[in-house]
């Protein structure tokens, strides 16, 4: 009967704690594997902590809400905390540690330190969030200082947040190697989102307008369409016409410096981000050349 029972995953809080049981890991020669979330986790995050199970020995998943990265109408008061249900899905995806701060412990008394990466996080969502990346930067700093893990891992559904974070770790020398992992979609093509548990029924239906605007710009353009500024017309209007769809934006560019691009090139990425009914939805796709 013993052998049934399974002792809870580890929990720290701790950055002093979280350290030294990372340096017992290290001191065994294990590399460390890190998945940084806010947690209401989903098949998308468990995806990443499969990734960094499969990459590293030891993996170090933490859970924190960051205030700093939600505007003042956001929803941070209404975001799903559900850790018990968290720390389960950390545990069955292979976890071995999660780390779960407090507010008190990331922000104390006095903080006044912010990282901010120009350029990259002001446009798309820098435009509409402007104080967003900058609370992303500093927190991710700060976490990747704290487990200092060989690897880190992020998934491609944010893909500006990801780039900004390589472009991030570059400029500051800060010795992690970032991996971007696939976006996990629902069937019907809905890439899954925390914010996915805002949306009614019919909202939900709405929602699929973001992954068919980019579903049409990969065919467009691995069909030979020339002209970018067409297909980025074609997938305004077909979020335009969606009911309880507000388009912010839906662009083209080039994969690196994130700057609109009017013709097709190897690296290329479509974006798209749009309220559905109050909830902000993002989504992109990489686009191939025919
Ligand atoms: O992508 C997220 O969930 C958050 O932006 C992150 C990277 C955990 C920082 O709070």
């Amino acid at each position: 009967m013993s052998d049934q029972f399974t002792a809870p995953i580890t929990t720290v809080a701790e950055i002093p704690a979280l350290r030294a049981m990372i340096q017992t890991q290290r001191s065994q020669h294990a590399s460390i594997g890190f998945v940084p979330t806010m947690g209401a986790l989903h098949s998308g995050h468990v995806s990443l902590i499969e990734a960094a199970r499969r990459d590293c020995d030891f993996v170090v998943v933490s859970i924190f809400v960051n205030p700093t990265q939600f505007g003042p109408n956001e929803d941070f008061d209404k975001y799903p905390r559900v850790l018990e249900q968290d720390l389960a899905k950390c545990q069955s995806a292979g976890a071995d540690l999660v780390w779960t701060p407090t507010k008190e412990i990331m922000y104390p008394p006095h903080f006044s330190t912010h990282v901010t990466v120009e350029t990259l996080s002001q446009t798309l969502e820098g435009a509409t969030r402007p104080t967003h990346f900058e609370g992303v930067t500093t927190v991710v700093t700060k976490l990747l200082l704290s487990c200092l893990p060989d690897v880190a891992f992020f998934g491609a559904k944010d893909y500006q947040q990801q780039a900004i974070i390589r472009r991030m770790c570059l400029d500051l020398n800060i010795p992690v190697e970032i991996k971007t992992c696939p976006t996990i979609r629902d069937a019907d093509g809905l890439a899954l989102s925390s914010r996915n548990a805002y949306l009614s029924p019919a909202e939900r239906a709405s929602a699929l307008a973001l992954s068919r605007a980019l579903k049409l710009a990969e065919e467009k353009v691995r069909a030979g369409e020339a002209d970018l500024n067409q297909v980025k017309a074609e997938m305004r209007q077909l979020l335009n016409t969606t009911p309880l769809v507000k388009l912010d934006y839906a662009t083209i560019v080039d994969a690196d410096t994130l700057e609109e691009i009017s013709s097709p090139q190897s690296e290329m990425v479509a974006l798209v981000a749009a309220y559905v009914g109050a909830t902000r939805l993002i989504d992109n796709s990489r686009l191939s050349l025919p």
